[in-house]
């Protein structure tokens, strides 16, 4: 029998109808929609703005979609693999409390924490589950609600981030299409310029750390910057290497959404040109573990079955990596 590996059978999305513009942040801090423009790309990003609503209920939107276009139940999934690091709750897992939402009741279901590149780690992690033969549905979950996490007050980070959710389903394939191979690394020494510092047990909750506003993202951007743009671009160009990938077998760069010149940068190493680099920081800003699926739900009407997909990313940790796959379906609407 051939080797079974995972595909990608069926993608979707969900952001929040509520938008923040940059001409809404001009009203908050001292930043302008020209800087922020210029030095990230981004113009507006969605915001989830019901208090009474969390990650999960993104989730909730966009699984219920993807079961219904796959024609599946959610009794039919096996396990659901949730990259997120604005949880519901600190515990029990947000898995867990979407497999609830949803009714899947065959399903066990868990968090995979690695900031930026969660969905990464999480599709690589769902796609063994896969090979190993025993799971026939993987439900991979990328989301986040991050303006639950935001300093409104710091214009070094509020520019940056937006609420939003993807997923895709893992099925298996023998006929060579899904996950062909992956590069995944982590730095925990990176832990210092990008980070959540109280919640924690390092930090539990405090008088002291809510009036230091320690529960928000605080980056060092400088820094991180330096550190994204050499990690996103070293793990793309090897995994094109090692594959015997030249630019020109490539259909698409899926990358990140951490700022538009990290993108260029690891497109212009890769040899990538623009228009086959999937890019939604203009209106989703970055959604951290949302980035890669909800790039793949609103690009899926162009891919064709066997296209090649480079997927990277670059996050808190740092984590970082890049996924080669085959695309697996042609869109029933594909243009
Ligand atoms: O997704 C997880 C991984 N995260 C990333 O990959 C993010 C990586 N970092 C970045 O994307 C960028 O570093 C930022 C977008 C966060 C910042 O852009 P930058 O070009 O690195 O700006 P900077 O921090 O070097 O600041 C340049 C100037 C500073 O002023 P001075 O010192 O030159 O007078 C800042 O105070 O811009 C100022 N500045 C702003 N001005 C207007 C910083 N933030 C803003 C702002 N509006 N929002």
């Amino acid at each position: 029998m051939n080797k079974i590996t995972a595909a990608i059978t069926a993608v979707n999305g969900y952001v929040p109808p509520g938008i923040l513009t940059n001409k809404d942040l001009e009203k908050l801090v001292d930043t302008t929609d020209e800087w922020i423009v210029s030095r990230t790309g981004i113009k507006q990003r969605h915001i989830l703005r019901d208090p009474a609503l969390a990650t999960s209920d993104m989730a909730v939107e966009a699984v219920n979609g993807l079961l219904k276009k796959r024609g599946i139940e959610a009794n039919d999934l096996d396990l659901i693999i949730f990259g997120t690091v604005t949880g519901d709750l600190v515990f029990p897992s947000t898995a867990c409390i979407l497999a609830d939402k949803i009714g899947a009741k065959n399903a066990f279901a868990y968090d995979l924490s690695a900031a930026c590149s969660g969905f990464l780690f999480s599709l690589e992690t769902g796609a063994r589950f896969i090979e190993c033969g025993k799971y026939k549905k993987v439900l991979v979950v990328g989301g986040d609600k991050m303006s639950a996490i935001i300093d409104y007050t710091d214009r070094n980070t509020c520019i940056i981030f937006g609420d939003g959710c993807g997923c895709v389903l893992l099925e298996p394939n023998t006929e060579g299409y899904g996950v062909i191979d992956s590069i995944l690394k982590v730095d925990g020494s990176g832990r210092h310029f990008l980070h959540q510092k109280a919640g924690g047990s390092l930090r539990p909750p405090s008088h002291e750390t809510i009036n230091a506003k320690e529960h928000a993202v605080y980056q060092d951007g400088k820094t991180v910057f330096k550190f994204a743009v050499k990690g996103m671009a070293d793990v793309s160009a090897k995994i094109m290497e090692r594959n015997h990938l030249l630019p020109a077998d490539v259909a698409w760069l899926v990358p990140h959404q951490a700022n538009l010149r990290i993108i260029d940068a690891t497109a212009e190493r890769m040899g990538i040109p623009k228009e086959k680099v999937m890019i939604n920081i203009d209106h989703f800003g970055n959604t951290t573990n949302g980035t890669l699926p909800l790039c793949l739900w609103e690009w899926e009407n162009k891919l064709k079955k066997g296209d090649n997909l480079v997927l990277a990313a670059f996050g808190g940790g740092f984590t970082w990596g890049a996924i080669y796959l085959k695309w697996a379906y042609d869109s029933p609407s594909a243009v």
